[in-house]
């Protein structure tokens, strides 16, 4: 069966001490997470080797990383190679979020270099696709999102593929508090479904875990997860509060 995750974006907020009261507010919250159920948590980087110590070996809690460098090692000023995260214990790298695509300019040519590299040294990248206002407008979401699959993650082997979670995220809303419907939700994840199909088939499609992400809150997080091909969401402002992400965690079925 797919993993369920509810995996926090912190972006770049919170001061370590902040997050560390974050994290233990939500450890303390009854979450009884199901044994294919997941919390990730992606904080900035300064601060993951202090949020693994909390998180410890805590059943069904694991670390992200927010991005990753496109390169191995060397002269990058500035850059946290992939090597770098696996050895303090990050699982899973935020690969492509719309955020990095707008304001660092990175293509879906350089995500897929991101995404081998991540693989290459045992991440699970948590790849984001998802369409702008404009073009779900036009109703060309679904060839845009297609194009950002086949360009940076149908390359990959059926083996890198099944360490791929995939994360939905309509730009429109994103940190707008305008939410896609559940049965837009629903489609887009359908369509990306399909498309793992065509390229890898059924079981791999069948075991790839599609999240959402774009304004999910406490109050929508259960309504979103009752769609079929919605596995969980990656939340970004209601994952800045233990109360509100634990209750959108709770929701994971
Ligand atoms: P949001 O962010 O939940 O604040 O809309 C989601 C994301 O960008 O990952």
């Amino acid at each position: 069966m797919r993993k369920k995750i509810a995996a926090a974006n912190w972006k770049m907020n919170l001061t370590f001490q902040q997050g560390k009261d974050l994290v233990n507010g939500i450890l303390v919250s009854d979450l009884n997470l199901k044994q294919n159920q997941q919390v990730v948590i992606c904080p900035a980087f300064p601060y993951l080797v202090g949020i693994k110590e909390l998180i410890g070996e805590r059943e069904g809690f694991y670390l992200g990383a927010q991005n990753c460098a496109s390169e191995k090692s060397g002269a990058y000023t500035g850059e946290i190679s992939p090597e770098m995260l696996q050895s303090v214990g990050v699982t899973y790298a935020i690969i492509g979020h719309s955020e990095r695509r707008e304001y660092y300019g990175e293509t879906n040519e350089i995500l897929k270099k991101k995404i081998l590299l991540a693989l290459e040294y045992g991440l699970k990248p948590l790849f984001c696709c998802g369409e702008p206002l404009d073009i779900r407008e036009k109703n060309a979401h679904n060839a845009f999102v297609e194009q950002q699959l086949k360009e940076s993650l149908f390359d990959l082997t059926e083996n890198e593929m099944n360490s791929v979670v995939i994360a939905y995220e309509p730009i429109w809303a994103i940190g707008t508090g305008r939410t896609a419907t559940p049965d837009q939700a629903q489609e887009m994840h359908a369509f990306i479904r399909a498309q793992i199909v065509d390229r890898y088939g059924t079981s791999v499609a069948e075991e790839t875990s599609i999240l959402y992400g774009g304004s999910c809150k406490p109050d929508n997080a259960e309504e979103l997860f009752n769609c079929p091909d919605v596995d969980g969401a990656l939340i970004g402002g209601a994952s800045l509060k233990a109360e509100s992400f634990s209750a959108i965690a709770s929701c994971l079925r």
